[in-house]
């Protein structure tokens, strides 16, 4: 049995801390450990998707950021990382689906994402969902 919820900043464990400290190297090579006051803090700030299993463990995770600009109200997936164990379950579609209704529900005027190309399955996901790709450089600058 699986549960979705979002992170409550009052109700993090350390269990949590180290489930998504197994999941982010899934998601990029070299992160950096994160620790409980910066999950805190992005339970705060942002809605934090996670799966539990039956035993409460996280096992995967995907982040709205909300965007507030000149031009309006719009949202930023991110961090959507599902445990290899888990995969193909339907958990990353349903990560995205949730993360869309809340965004609707938080009357955001439309949701950006990035994935490389090199990531099959999340760029299939997306496109899946409806997302498409827009013919703009995406650019980055290391601070
Ligand atoms: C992308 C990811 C989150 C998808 O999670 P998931 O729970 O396995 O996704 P789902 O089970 O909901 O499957 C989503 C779709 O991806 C497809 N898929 C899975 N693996 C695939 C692969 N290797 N190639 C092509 N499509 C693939 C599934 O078949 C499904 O599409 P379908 O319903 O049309 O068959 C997961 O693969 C993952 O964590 N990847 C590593 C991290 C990553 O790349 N994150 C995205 C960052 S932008």
């Amino acid at each position: 049995m699986t549960t979705y919820e979002f992170l409550d900043p009052h109700h993090l464990t350390e269990d949590d801390v180290a489930d998504i400290n197994r999941l982010l190297p899934q998601l990029t090579p070299s992160p950096a450990v994160v620790d409980l006051t910066h999950i805190i803090e992005v339970a705060k700030l942002s809605a934090a998707l996670v799966v539990r299993d039956e035993h409460g463990r996280i096992q995967g995770t995907a982040t709205l950021c909300s965007i507030d600009a000149l031009t309006g109200h719009s949202g930023f997936i991110t961090n959507v990382v599902v445990d290899e164990s888990w995969r193909g379950r339907g958990i990353g579609e349903a990560f995205v689906k949730q993360l869309v209704t809340l965004a609707q529900f938080q009357s955001m005027h439309h949701l950006e994402l990035t994935s490389n190309s090199a990531r099959v399955a999340a760029n299939h996901l997306y496109q899946k969902l409806g997302f498409r790709q827009r013919p703009t450089n995406h650019y980055l600058m290391l601070l």
